[in-house]
């Protein structure tokens, strides 16, 4: 029998001395629900996170505005594997006293990451409230009915304050079943219902032959493989699965030379092997990943992400990797000696549910992975500016406040965001209304965008904005998407061996990231490292190789929304990839 206590307080315990506030909350964030007759074990173990300090990241983030700055002498002069680590691994004072803290806790199960910039240890409750000096309670997520285990609040003692920026999971409420994003998806076992002709005028449907035509790739085929160098790597989070089978039949209906190889993807389990058993989003993001890519290499990263809570089970505890796919994916990249050059990801939280300082971590993270020469890409999400529903467009910040919600980790500004046009030919292209888009209330606006964005606040598309939508976003943070895709106009790729049509940016994605395995390709033939942290180059050199996009706007929280108009907008971002005068660009 484990002894149980009565969680009755949702506030922390009264936190006075010397000890110092992490991190708090108002409120219970809209969409959760305390449960507080729950009882919870005080032996239930809690795999904790704990993220540690590092004073050296301000000197990465400076070389990294140096390599991806295409007028900079180091520009492409991407950093090692150890040297990303030596500037991410705390100092030796921080890591002694972390791991005293932790030993003379009963820590149990203790891994360090990669860089020591993290590490995760199993803890019994009524343990990590002593030392967070905080309550835990159950609390459910409404509409997918899941608990976890949160608090409002937490503090840490003054000497080890310093050293450690976050506990997780602790007042993180990400939506356990959001962050996978997509729309339109439509299966049958009958024929596929579309003429041959459709495809190839590419009037109803989307495939890698309109893909060339639209993104002005013409007969351009890998030049490079051979060279090494160059890999896709595909983010599955959430138990997500993709099928081999699924990816070789679409492989040889749509690229002749893979018939007879044996190509397919590898697979990396971060937190697998594991019993997978959806496999929609998986089988998508690996299909349209390869479209015009192929035979560059390309690996799936599965993680068993769904955090779940089992009352009264201590083996909820054990397993590491649940509640925090970002930063288990992150380390697996930083302790690859070759990995992926291209990242594509279709899933994303509402920024507000992903605590401040965790968010920190992630985001330096993917600029970690931008310093080693990754492109990062993520998907903007598929409701607009929020919600379509004015009802759920509500602050976490105790006001309630109506306001957009953004979408992390596309707010974070390393990261490259991709949103989705609808429409399957240039000329008639326009925005998707419900294509993700917004600003950040973490991270201001970056310089590399701030000419753009603020143009457009102040120019005449943006001229007419009500005073309660000017009140729902925060004009000085950072602004996506940073450009859009196809994703509006459905795509075909298989699930199992029967059709499927698939939508939203989890397809705009993927099929950007395909286009940036080219360039990388293009780059590697001529000698060159490849594109790495693409933002400044994007929306300088490089903006003369996008398509603007100049029809439509996005809408959310039933307001106005934002229009497409000349130039970067929040419907549209720069536009669309144009790879002909990409490939020139990318070459100076
Ligand atoms: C930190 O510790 C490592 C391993 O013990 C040691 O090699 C290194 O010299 C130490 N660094 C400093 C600055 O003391
Ligand atoms: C497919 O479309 C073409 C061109 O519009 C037409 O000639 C042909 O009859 C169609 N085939 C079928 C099976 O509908
Ligand atoms: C394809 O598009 C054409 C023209 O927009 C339309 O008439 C036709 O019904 C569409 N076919 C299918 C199968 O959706
Ligand atoms: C695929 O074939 C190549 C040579 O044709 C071989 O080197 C490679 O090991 C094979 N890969 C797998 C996964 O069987
Ligand atoms: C990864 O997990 C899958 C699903 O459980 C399993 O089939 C496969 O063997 C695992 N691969 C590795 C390399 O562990
Ligand atoms: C794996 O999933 C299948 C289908 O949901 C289920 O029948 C089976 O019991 C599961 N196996 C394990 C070991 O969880
Ligand atoms: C915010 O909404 C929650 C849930 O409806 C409610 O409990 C709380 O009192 C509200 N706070 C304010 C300041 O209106
Ligand atoms: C607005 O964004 C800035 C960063 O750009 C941030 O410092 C500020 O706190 C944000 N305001 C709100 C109300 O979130
Ligand atoms: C966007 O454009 C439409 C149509 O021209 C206009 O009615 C609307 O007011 C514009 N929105 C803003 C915020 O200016």
């Amino acid at each position: 029998m484990h002894p149980l206590h009565f969680l009755a307080a949702v506030l922390p315990a009264v936190v006075h001395g010397a000890w110092v506030v992490k991190d708090s909350r108002s409120d219970v964030p809209s969409g959760w629900e305390h449960l507080p007759d729950e009882q919870v074990s005080s032996t239930h173990g809690i795999r904790f996170r704990f993220g540690l300090a590092q004073p050296g990241f301000a000197a990465l983030e400076a070389l990294l505005a140096q390599t991806s700055d295409p007028f900079h002498p180091s520009y492409g002069q991407h950093l090692s594997k150890q040297e990303v680590l030596d500037l991410s691994t705390p100092p030796n004072d921080t890591l002694a006293a972390v791991e005293s803290w932790l030993a003379a806790n009963d820590a149990r199960s203790v891994k360090w990451s990669t860089a020591k910039d993290s590490v995760s240890a199993v803890l019994d409750v009524a343990r990590a409230e002593e030392m967070l000096a905080t309550r835990f309670g159950v609390y459910q997520h409404q509409n997918s009915g899941k608990r976890a285990l949160r608090t409002l609040a937490y503090s840490l003692p003054e000497h080890i304050a310093d050293h450690i920026k976050f506990v997780h999971p602790t007042t993180a409420f990400m939506d356990p079943t959001s962050r996978r994003r997509r729309s339109l998806v439509r299966r049958d076992t009958g024929p596929v219902p579309f003429n041959q002709s459709d495809f190839a005028s590419c009037v109803n449907i989307t495939d890698p032959p309109c893909v060339r035509q639209i993104f002005n790739i013409g007969n351009y085929t890998p030049q490079a493989v051979h060279k090494g160098g160059n890999r896709i790597g595909v983010a599955g989070y959430l138990d997500i699965w993709a099928r081999p089978d699924s990816f070789k039949q679409y492989i040889s209906d749509y690229i002749p030379e893979s018939i007879g190889s044996n190509y397919t993807f590898d697979i990396v389990n971060i937190t697998g092997p594991f019993n997978a058993t959806i496999d929609d989003e998986g089988n998508i993001d690996t299909q349209l990943a390869i479209q015009v890519a192929y035979p560059i290499p390309m690996t799936f990263f599965t993680d068993q992400s769904i955090p779940p809570y089992i009352p009264d089970e201590n083996q909820d505890g054990e397993q590491p990797g649940r509640n925090e796919p970002y930063l288990e994916f992150i380390d697996t990249i930083m302790a690859m000696d070759d990995p992926p050059t291209v990242i594509t990801t279709s899933y994303g939280d509402d920024e507000q549910t992903v605590p401040r300082d965790y968010a920190d971590a992630v985001c330096q993270g993917f600029a970690k992975l931008g310093a080693r020469g990754i492109s990062v890409l993520f998907s903007t999400g598929d409701s607009g500016l929020g919600s379509f529903d004015i009802e759920d467009c509500i602050a976490n910040t105790g006001d309630n406040a109506t306001t957009f919600l953004p979408d992390f980790p596309a707010t974070c500004p390393y990261v490259t965001t991709v949103g989705m046009v609808d429409g399957v030919s240039v000329a008639t292209m326009s925005a998707s209304i419900g294509s993700g888009a917004g600003f950040s209330n973490y991270y201001s606006r970056p310089a590399y965008q701030n000419a753009v964005v603020s143009a457009y606040l102040s120019g005449p598309a943006n001229a007419r904005e009500t005073a309660q939508q000017k009140s729902m976003y925060n004009a000085s943070g950072r602004a996506y998407p940073d450009l859009v895709s196809i994703g509006g106009a459905p795509f075909f790729d298989y699930y199992y061996s029967v059709w499927d049509i698939g939508g939203g940016t989890s397809v705009s994605v993927p099929t950007a990231s395909s286009i940036i395995a080219l360039l990388n390709d293009w780059r590697i033939k001529h000698g060159k490292p490849t594109m790495g942290f693409l933002n400044p180059f994007l929306y300088g050199v490089g903006s003369a190789g996008m398509v603007d996009m100049t029809a439509g706007w996005v809408e959310g929280c039933e307001q106005p929304g934002f229009n497409a108009t000349t130039g970067w907008d929040p419907a549209t971002g720069l536009g669309l990839f144009d790879f002909g005068k990409l490939q020139k660009l990318a070459l100076v």
